[in-house]
């Protein structure tokens, strides 16, 4: 039998690894409970819209449309709060809106997914309001990918159409009341515009050539899925801009604001919120909703979904120069 006794360095080495492995358990544990309380909290947040009321002030607005209140919805991505988004759907009804603006997403286009959840909010929403639909790349995606995604694009547009939805592929419709008007346009961006990586120049004249001429006489408002091109938005002549496609930055960190985007963009420019740009003596603003659902990434901290009601307001005493907010 081997008998070996231990030297005061071997008892201090002994020691000293112990206090290592006691103090890594106790690192490890706090990471998991860290790790598990960051995982609960997102999927509370999941659940649990916010409700953001933006007044937007202009110069432009006729006189009719002061106090016009539009309930904008985007990135919803299959996503029910509640059955049959019956919370959503009290939450809308009870903020009395002239009418819904959707900035597209409303669906997920990752595999052949059921058009159920978005048509069913759509079906309730068209029964008592306008509902004007400006499309997302999601779908996009579902008309260009057939191969994967069948007829889909056609089922969808086809049932919103048979709702009544105002689908707005690249045009625009005017909105009338007490015998004035704005408009509408939606916005089908290039994909090569949603890039990963980075942001794509975007030709002077192509919003021109793709969307007609901005700086016609309306009040315009645009549903543009991505807002990365807020500012040639602007320039182009959009009044008020509502997007999406952000996620609001997934996770919101203090100062610093959005992390990332659902492509994996990082501390994006614009990430929630309201934003103003004057371009070309222009002005106008920009409501980016950090949307209502997730697909992906599967995660909101600090970042609640987000409905929104826009009340738009006209602003007297500032002549007929273009003015926003
Ligand atoms: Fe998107």
């Amino acid at each position: 039998m081997e008998c070996r006794i231990a030297s005061a360095s071997n008892l201090c080495y002994n020691g000293t690894m112990k206090n290592i492995k006691e103090l890594l358990t106790v690192m490890a544990g706090c990471s998991a409970a860290a790790g598990a309380g960051l995982l609960a909290r997102s999927e509370y947040e999941r659940k649990h819209f916010q409700t953001d009321i933006y007044p937007i002030r202009s110069s432009r607005l006729p006189e009719a449309f002061d106090g016009y209140r539009i309930i904008f919805l985007a990135d919803l991505h299959n996503h029910s709060f509640g059955p049959e988004n019956g919370r959503l759907l009290a939450a809308i009804r009870a903020l009395r809106p002239d009418c819904v603006m959707v900035g597209g997403d409303m669906v997920v286009a990752k595999g052949p997914k059921s058009l159920e959840v978005p048509l069913r909010l759509m079906e309730a929403l068209a029964a008592d309001y306008p509902v004007y639909y400006g499309l997302g790349n999601h779908e996009q995606r579902m008309d260009r990918e057939r191969e994967i995604y069948g007829n889909q694009y056609d089922i969808y547009m086809g049932a919103l159409k048979e709702l009544g939805v105002h689908i707005l592929r690249n045009r625009g419709e005017y909105i009338e009341r007490q015998g004035s008007c704005i408009r509408v346009d939606g916005l089908d961006l290039d994909r090569r515009f949603y890039k990963k990586v980075g942001k794509r120049p975007m030709p002077p004249s192509w919003l021109e050539k793709t969307l007609g001429p901005g700086r016609i006489g309306e009040y315009r408002i645009l549903l543009a899925h991505s807002p990365l091109y807020f500012r040639e938005y602007v320039r182009w002549g959009a009044d008020l801009v509502l997007a999406g496609h952000f996620h609001g930055g997934t996770i919101r960190l203090p100062l610093l604001g959005g992390v990332m985007t659902p492509n994996y963009m990082f501390f994006p420019e614009y990430d929630r919120g309201l934003y103003q740009a004057r371009e070309e003596g222009r002005r106008g603003a920009m409501i980016l909703s950090a949307g209502l659902g997730t697909h992906s990434i599967n995660i909101r901290l600090n970042n609640p979904p987000q409905l929104i009601l826009v009340e738009l307001r006209r602003r007297h005493g500032t002549g007929s120069k273009a003015e926003s907010v």
